[in-house]
């Protein structure tokens, strides 16, 4: 099946199954769905499930349920991080409120278990309820690190908890799904692709176009968060700097956009763009593993988007 068919299948579904009684939960969560998004953690559930032989029809409601935990986890993301755009529009919590946003995130997130307790098994919603704890603890504990120069070991947890173990479940579930069992195998495909996703949305914040990714440069910087193109390049800049600028409640736009381009003219992308690509090696190297087949094709092609992507 090719990537398009699955993706408007996708999006069919990711609507239908939403379905809540209150009319405001239902404008909150298709607001957001309809914003868009490159629903990249239902595709690779459903490939996943093909490449172990399975019919990826068959992971389609669990790929949903995914797809779901992510979109909560922007809609309290996007709270947690004082956000004003999304998907090139403005956040749900600037459009809806904070409170709505959240409690919608919340339906989203029980949706998810739901259609999980349903089409899927225990051992998958072990799974993903692990991966939903990972999420919360790994952001409250980025929190934690706000306004500090955290280390390289720091942000590798933060970024593999709130990132790369649901993308690590994406893969697990789908391969189960498709009668797999080697499923250590495949988290391990999924956290290596997600620790490269959150590297590249981590390089983006730094130099990409914000109109390809719907949402502001320099982000992080400005919410006091070291991440991975800053880490890279940090033994050529003034560290006591550095750490003032983080430590400030509301640093000036100007400060902001100054240290951002130092670290770009010293190559903190190139360096964060390598980084990935050596996370997506022993990804590939792990998918090897598997027989060939089309859905692995397709598989390769994203992990190539992943680092290839603007948006
Ligand atoms: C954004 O994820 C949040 C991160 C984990 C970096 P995506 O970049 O997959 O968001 P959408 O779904 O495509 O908007
Ligand atoms: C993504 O972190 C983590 C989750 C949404 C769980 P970010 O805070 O970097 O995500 P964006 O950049 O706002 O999409
Ligand atoms: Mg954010
Ligand atoms: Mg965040
Ligand atoms: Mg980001």
């Amino acid at each position: 099946m090719r990537r398009m068919v699955l993706l408007e299948a996708i999006e069919k579904r990711l609507l239908e199954e939403l379905n809540p009684k209150v009319r405001l939960v239902l404008e909150t969560g298709r607001y957001l769905i309809e914003g868009g998004g490159k629903r990249l953690r239902p595709l690779i559930t459903m490939l996943s499930c093909g490449m172990c032989g399975g019919d990826p029809e068959d992971a389609l409601p669990l790929g949903i349920g995914l797809e779901y935990i992510h979109a909560a986890s922007l809609l309290h993301d996007d709270v947690v991080d004082g956000a004003k755009s999304r998907r090139g529009r403005d956040s749900a919590n600037l459009v809806f409120g904070n409170e709505v946003a959240v409690l919608t995130g919340d339906y989203m997130y029980a949706k998810a278990l739901h259609l999980f307790s349903t089409y899927g098994n225990i051992e998958m919603i072990r799974l993903v309820s692990q991966a939903v704890m990972d999420m919360a603890e790994a952001q409250v504990l980025e929190l934690s690190k706000v306004g500090e120069l955290i280390t390289e070991d720091e942000y590798f947890r933060i970024i593999e908890g709130k990132t790369a173990v649901l993308f690590g479940a994406c893969v697990a579930v789908g391969g189960m799904a498709g009668g797999c069992q080697d499923r250590d195998t495949l988290y391990e495909i999924g956290l290596r692709m997600g620790r490269a996703f959150q590297l590249v949305d981590d390089l983006l914040d730094y130099v990409g176009d914000s109109k390809k990714t719907g949402k502001p440069v320099g982000n992080d910087l400005r919410e006091g968060k070291t991440t991975y193109p800053l880490l890279s390049v940090i033994d050529y800049l003034d560290r006591e700097r550095v750490e003032s600028l983080l430590r400030e409640v509301e640093p000036t736009e100007e400060e902001i956009e100054t240290l951002r381009k130092e670290v770009v003219s010293l190559g903190g992308d190139a360096r964060t763009k390598e980084r990935a690509l050596e996370e997506l090696r022993v990804a590939k190297d792990l998918l090897s593993k598997f027989p060939d087949s089309s859905y692995k094709e397709e598989i390769l092609k994203i992990m190539d988007f992943v680092v290839l992507r603007e948006l």
